[in-house]
């Protein structure tokens, strides 16, 4: 690292990170100050292309000095991995597997996770490192454990953390399992998403303590849980507004490609529609979010590239996780009153969208943080609205997003 970085910038990302948050803790402020952001970033980073296009680019320091340290120091988030850290041949998109999480979304979290001094912390998720390095010079390196599932990544964040005096616990393994050996803790925090708490987790936090873990559905990723683990073994939590992590691995969505959800011979049912597309999935992602909630399973995926023999100009895919049931919803490129709606299976998948939309317009459309989650002894987990024992919906039991 360069003595110009590691001077110069934990002031200005801190004014950047208080921009959004408001001041922070005196004990974070120091934290955010004294844990170099850019000691966690390694080499080469993977840069985004443009706004909007999924795909990333490697950006090497040495060759592209100013780019890099304008990533380690600005509020936004830095791709560290790319496809599990196998290097993407011609052609393969380079999905994001491992990041340092924006900075002021790793503030917003840690005011959310309520840490008092002599806490104990469970971190899923290592990364680069650089929320466990603040977390332990916040609470001391005994006090915070860090698990990661990529040995390579929890290698050299443990090497970095060293590097600046900082020893977290950090563990390769599979964050879904928590950390036995350290519990219980007062904290458990993850930052890839989860579509379904994992049980160990339950078991590991130790009495009045909380668990905070963004969340994703089938339908969108968005937001975090804050939740409250029982006595008997269940929990209760609500949701909360925030931003979108990768989802934990073991609980990646299986499907990926649409072209395998339609088989030969189906022949779907035809008709109309007068709800738009975009209200369920045009990119409005607290919507998008409660309509993941209260789907359960179903998926979405958008083709907006006809060949010659297409007549639609965009068409919404929809299917369900058992792959029983698909709908597609196609916009003609002419008019936005009416679209064509096609349903193949047991399941009316654009008419339970349909039914589920109808009653969040008509309920006022409650926002995400208005839904909660509770987990029973046996570990059944349901999403709710409002208050407990009103509407509710099953998290699937799968647990993919
Ligand atoms: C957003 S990054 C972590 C950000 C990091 N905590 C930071 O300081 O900025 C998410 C990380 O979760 C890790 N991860 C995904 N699935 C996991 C699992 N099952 N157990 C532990 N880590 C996991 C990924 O490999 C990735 O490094």
């Amino acid at each position: 690292m360069t003595s110009e970085a590691t001077e110069r910038a934990p002031a200005g990302l801190l004014r950047l990170v208080e921009r959004v948050t408001g001041p922070l803790p005196a004990p974070w402020r120091d934290a955010f100050e004294q844990v170099p952001r850019a000691a966690f970033l390694p080499d080469v980073v993977w840069l985004q292309l443009a706004d909007g296009l999924p795909d990333h680019t490697p950006c090497d320091r040495a060759t592209d000095h100013d780019r890099w340290n304008d990533l380690a120091w600005s509020d936004t988030p830095a791709v560290i991995q790319v496809r599990d850290g196998r290097e993407p041949e011609s052609g393969e998109p380079a999905w994001p597997s491992s990041s340092l999480s924006q900075p002021s979304i790793v503030a917003a979290m840690l005011l959310v996770l309520d840490v008092a001094d002599g806490h104990r912390v469970l971190e899923i998720g290592t990364g680069g490192g650089w929320n466990a390095g603040l977390l332990a010079h916040r609470l001391g390196g005994a006090n915070v454990v860090t698990v990661e599932v990529d040995p390579g990544l929890a290698a050299e964040a443990r090497g970095r953390l060293d590097a600046l005096g900082l020893r977290p616990t950090v563990v390769a393994g599979d964050g879904a399992e928590g950390w036995a050996a350290g519990a219980p803790y007062d904290r458990i925090v993850s930052t890839c998403s989860v579509a379904r708490v994992p049980s160990a987790w339950l078991g590991q936090a130790g009495a009045g303590g909380l668990i905070v873990t963004p969340w994703a559905t089938a339908w969108a990723t968005y937001g975090n849980l804050v939740l409250t683990p029982h006595q008997d073994g269940g929990a209760r939590g609500r949701f909360a507004h925030g931003g979108a992590f990768m989802s934990m691995r073991g609980q990646r969505s299986r499907v990926r490609d649409v072209t395998t959800v339609v088989r030969a011979g189906d022949a779907p049912d035809t008709g109309t529609t007068t709800l738009s597309p975009w209200d369920v999935a045009g990119g409005d992602r607290p919507a998008e979010a409660v309509m993941g909630l209260v789907l359960p399973g179903l998926r979405t995926h958008w083709n907006d590239d006809p060949t010659e023999d297409d007549d639609f100009r965009s068409r919404l895919w929809i299917w369900d996780d058992a792959l029983t049931s698909w709908a597609t919803v196609d916009y003609d490129g002419r008019q936005l009153e009416t679209f064509r709606v096609r349903q193949h299976g047991p399941r009316r998948l654009w008419d339970e969208v349909a039914a589920a939309w109808s009653w969040w317009t008509s309920a006022g459309r409650p926002a995400f943080d208005v839904f909660g989650l509770d987990i029973g002894p046996d570990g059944t987990q349901t999403v709710w609205c409002g208050e407990p024992n009103g509407l509710s919906w099953p998290v699937p039991p799968d647990g993919c997003s």
